[in-house]
């Protein structure tokens, strides 16, 4: 019987969710949350407990969690729910929407998301924990660090390379060959074709 836990009930979980339910790969699927007991449900997914249950709920058999809190500008709360679940021993597995394209010459590391009509291309690599949100598009050969969030409709032409903690804003264009630096902001509708130094925030014509 495969099991998971989502850790995290906002948003972005219900996104998940909505895969997760057009995957049916799990048997059974729980929530753990900050807001519990004041939050019992989300969508249609029970919330068994807060962060506090994760070492019970793995000796009750479940193997694997998937960070289900998303990010904007700060990757903090992801990256310490990442480092508090290895500890725990879970597997965190890599998930990816029906509807999505991955070439199967694209590398997904451990609790990446990519959502429903994104596109991974060819060769591309995308770090772990890192979100290639609903509609993004990363061409072959791009590189998306750790962390990193291409957010929605975004696209990173061919051969990009996005450190990790990186903000890809909605809808931004980075062209071909470009770098984005480590904890870089690309402002939602950017166009890049200059490269991106490390936490740069940047918006609008990036030139
Ligand atoms: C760029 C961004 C990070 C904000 O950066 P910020 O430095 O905090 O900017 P502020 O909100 O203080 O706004 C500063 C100015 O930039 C403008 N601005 C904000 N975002 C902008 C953007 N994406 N493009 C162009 N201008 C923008 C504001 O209107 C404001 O203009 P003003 O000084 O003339 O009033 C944010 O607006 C953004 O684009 N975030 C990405 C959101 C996103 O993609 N979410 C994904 C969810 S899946």
């Amino acid at each position: 019987m495969k099991k998971l836990i989502l850790v995290g009930g906002g948003g972005h979980c219900k996104s998940v969710i909505d895969t997760l339910r057009r995957m049916q790969q799990y048997d059974e699927i729980i929530i753990v949350d900050a807001a519990y007991p004041d939050c019992r449900n989300v969508l249609d997914v029970k919330v068994a407990g807060d962060d506090a249950a994760l070492p019970e709920l793995k000796k009750a058999g479940f193997a694997e969690a998937f960070v289900a809190v998303g990010s904007v500008k700060s990757t903090a709360v992801r990256r310490s729910l990442f480092l508090q679940l290895k500890e725990y021993g879970f597997t965190l597995p890599a998930i990816v929407d029906p509807l999505a394209c991955v070439s199967p010459y694209a590398k997904l590391a451990e609790g990446v998301f990519v959502a429903k009509r994104a596109v991974v291309n060819a060769d591309a690599k995308i770090g772990r924990m890192a979100i290639i949100n609903t509609g993004a598009i990363v061409e072959h050969d791009c590189v998306v660090g750790d962390f990193a969030h291409v957010a929605v409709g975004a696209v990173l032409c061919g051969g990009v390379s996005v450190g990790s903690d990186v903000l890809i804003g909605a809808g931004a264009t980075v062209i071909q060959g470009i770098g984005v630096g480590d904890g870089a902001v690309v402002g939602a509708g950017s166009t890049v074709v200059r490269s991106v130094s490390a936490r740069q925030n940047v918006k609008g014509l990036v030139k």
